[in-house]
């Protein structure tokens, strides 16, 4: 069975205000992508990697790869102008025998082999896609345009979900090929909208996103 990871790693950082985009801030000594380029290829359950660059940086993105001797690195497409863009790119390079597609976000460096292996279990299991989710903390309200609180969602019932994303192959290209891809927020939702069957596994408090410059802080303290 042979497993491909598309690394989302094209977003520019806005919210994170650097001079370069996001992927290559700094998280320690290294460039944020760093983390989850040796991560996944590190992983026994990985066999291969494409990684979706912005614009330009593709050539800086080998070459980290290079340096860090990620020898599972297969292509390097350049990014689209939403995620789902960027990860449709990256799907386009990944064979058609390929039986699992993990899609991870470079902006969540801390990625540990658990998580992948709970996703894989869960495809074994029978499902067309796992994604890690962890239980909500706060009370959480629906609001209508004026924010006057409409409901109280019954937090039992919601995850907060994280990525990898994990997917039979057959079922993730289906749900590119015939979803709204430029405005989906996650791969999942696309594979939901055809009718797929999507497992939450237990997440990982360590995978959270990195958006602002105290995440970097907060995150480059766990490495
Ligand atoms: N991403 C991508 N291509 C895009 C936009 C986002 O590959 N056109 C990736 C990012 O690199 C990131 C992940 O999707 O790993 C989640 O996106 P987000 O955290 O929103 O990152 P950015 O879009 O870069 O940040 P911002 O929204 O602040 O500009
Ligand atoms: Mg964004």
């Amino acid at each position: 069975m042979s497993v491909w990871a598309v690394l989302a790693a094209a977003g520019s950082g806005d919210r994170l205000g650097a001079d370069r985009p996001k992927a290559f801030a700094r998280l320690g000594d290294e460039p944020l992508l760093a983390q989850s380029l040796k991560r996944l290829d590190d992983s026994d359950w990985v066999d291969s990697i494409v990684v979706a660059a912005p614009p330009g940086w593709e050539e800086p993105a080998i070459l980290l790869a290079e340096e860090l001797g990620c020898s599972k690195v297969s292509a390097c497409v350049t990014g689209g102008a939403t995620r789902g863009e960027s990860v449709a790119r990256a799907l386009a390079e990944v064979p058609e025998d390929a039986a699992v597609v993990l899609v991870h976000d470079a902006a969540r460096p801390l990625l540990s082999d658990e998580v992948i292996e709970r996703l894989l279990t869960a495809l074994n299991d029978g499902w067309d896609g796992a994604l890690p989710g962890l239980p909500l903390v706060d009370t959480i309200k629906r609001v209508d345009d004026e924010d006057r609180v409409v409901e109280t969602l019954n937090r039992d019932e919601l995850r907060a979900v994280q990525t990898p994303q994990a997917f039979v192959a057959s079922v993730l290209r289906d749900a590119y090929a015939n979803g709204d891809v430029a405005v989906a927020s996650d791969c999942s939702s696309l594979v939901e909208t055809r009718g797929g069957r999507v497992k939450v596994v237990e997440g990982d408090p360590k995978l959270s996103k990195i958006t602002d410059v105290g995440d970097l802080e907060r995150l480059g303290a766990l490495l």
